[in-house]
């Protein structure tokens, strides 16, 4: 099972040109402190948004390109079939996936925790998160994002757990 972390805004968008549609660092706070020394599943469009593996993690992508060459240390996975695979191997780690949406959409049904940043505000944006049904899941613990002169955007950090 995997545990999804992101950040959505009151649309549910997620994603703009290959980026986040906002700058909120203590949204990138606590996704890498939350991710850190664990491993990361992405999506190879997200990998690319990275600009570089994520430090003090192991990163997994996720594409179909055979072709596309990836630094050394990553692992590139091209099927469902091969995470699960993966995940299988690999109890003793705990595996956040971090996008984007094609990939939460893939995974959503093994999803057993999902840590979400949601923003009060609505954003240019090209990229949705696949809908969730949190009937499946209950809220473990909420929390208000403090605002300062470098986080403007009203947020709070929710973790659900399926039931
Ligand atoms: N707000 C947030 O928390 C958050 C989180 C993540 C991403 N984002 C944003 O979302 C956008 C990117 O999301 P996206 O949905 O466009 O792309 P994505 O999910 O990151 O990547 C899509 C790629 O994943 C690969 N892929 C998809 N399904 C696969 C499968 N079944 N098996 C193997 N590989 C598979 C394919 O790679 P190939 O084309 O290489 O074959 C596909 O093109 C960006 O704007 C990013 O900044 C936001």
């Amino acid at each position: 099972m995997f545990k999804f972390v992101w950040a959505e805004d009151q649309n549910h968008a997620i994603g703009f040109e290959g980026h986040l549609p906002w700058h909120l660092p203590a949204d990138m706070k606590f996704f890498k402190e939350t991710t850190i020394d664990h491993t990361l599943v992405s999506g190879s469009r997200t990998f690319a948004s990275y600009g570089r593996p994520l430090p003090r993690r192991k990163n997994i992508v996720l594409t179909l390109n055979p072709v596309e060459q990836y630094p050394e240390g990553v692992i590139e996975l091209h099927s469902l079939d091969e995470l699960l695979d993966y995940a299988k191997n690999h109890k003793d780690e705990e595996i956040y996936v971090s996008g984007g949406a094609s990939i939460f959409k893939l995974l959503l049904p093994y999803a057993s925790d999902l840590y979400v940043t949601k923003l009060d505000g609505q954003f240019p944006a090209d990229t949705y998160m696949p809908e969730v049904d949190y009937s499946q899941f209950e809220l473990v613990s909420s929390r208000e994002g403090i605002l300062d002169e470098k986080n403007t955007i009203p947020h709070r950090f929710e973790h659900y757990r399926r039931k």
